[in-house]
């Protein structure tokens, strides 16, 4: 269904872009457009959120029971596979990214770091950044949305030795030798949700 939807979604963004008939048909062309991305981004933006929830409760329960320490021995372990698990369950692929990094595997790419850009400047002029949908450059429609920096997090992103205590720093130099995700404060751009729809699977059922 979802599939069915994003080749819908192209086949409409193609007619609206080569629309050489009458205006009303093109105004109404213009209106599905916008429900399907409206449609497509709220999928992303329930991925996300999805994972979000999935992600801190985890960590939260690891926290709770092993200690700092152990829940980020568990993050180093379970955080992709959770990410991963949620992917298949939804058929999407989600991922989360940043301008500074923990894990060389989450490592943004070109696209990846213009927008976290905007969200930065958008941060700093606004107060705020807002979600958005964009297609990559293999043609997948790619949800981006911003992860804020909140004071829960400083403990293992935040400044060493003022937020970050001197054990928990050695175990994430020892687990993640090239970590550049420390230093952040509160508010800050921390890094980016992607949900990515896989067009090139659409079939239509
Ligand atoms: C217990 C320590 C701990 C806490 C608390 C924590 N993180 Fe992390 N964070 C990690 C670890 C470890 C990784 C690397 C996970 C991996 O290997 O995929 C990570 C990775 C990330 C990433 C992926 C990009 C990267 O740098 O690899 C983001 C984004 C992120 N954390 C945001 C947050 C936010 C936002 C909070 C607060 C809501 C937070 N983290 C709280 C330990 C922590």
């Amino acid at each position: 269904m979802k599939n069915t939807k994003l080749l819908i979604f192209f086949l409409l963004l193609f007619a609206a872009g080569c629309a050489s008939g009458p205006e009303k048909s093109s105004e109404m062309q213009d209106t599905q457009v916008d429900s399907l991305y409206l449609t497509i981004k709220a999928q992303g933006k329930q991925a996300a959120g999805l994972s979000f929830s999935a992600l801190s409760q985890r960590l939260q329960h690891a926290i709770g029971e092993r200690g700092l320490e152990g829940a980020l021995a568990f993050c180093n372990v379970h955080a992709l596979p959770i990410t991963d698990s949620l992917s298949e369950a939804m058929n999407v692929s989600i991922s989360r990214t940043a301008l500074r990094i923990r894990n060389p595997e989450n490592a943004p790419d070109e696209l990846d770091r213009q927008i976290m850009e905007r969200f930065q400047q958008m941060i700093a002029q606004l107060g705020k950044a807002s979600d958005t949908l964009v297609t990559n450059l293999d043609g997948d429609m790619v949800y981006m949305a911003p992860i804020i920096t909140l004071p829960a997090c400083l403990q293992c992103h935040g400044v060493p030795e003022v937020e970050i205590k001197p054990q928990t720093m050695d175990l994430v130099r020892a687990l993640y030798p090239d970590d550049r995700a420390i230093g952040f404060r509160e508010g800050e751009l921390r890094g980016m949700w992607k949900v990515k729809f896989n067009a090139g699977q659409g079939r239509i059922q």
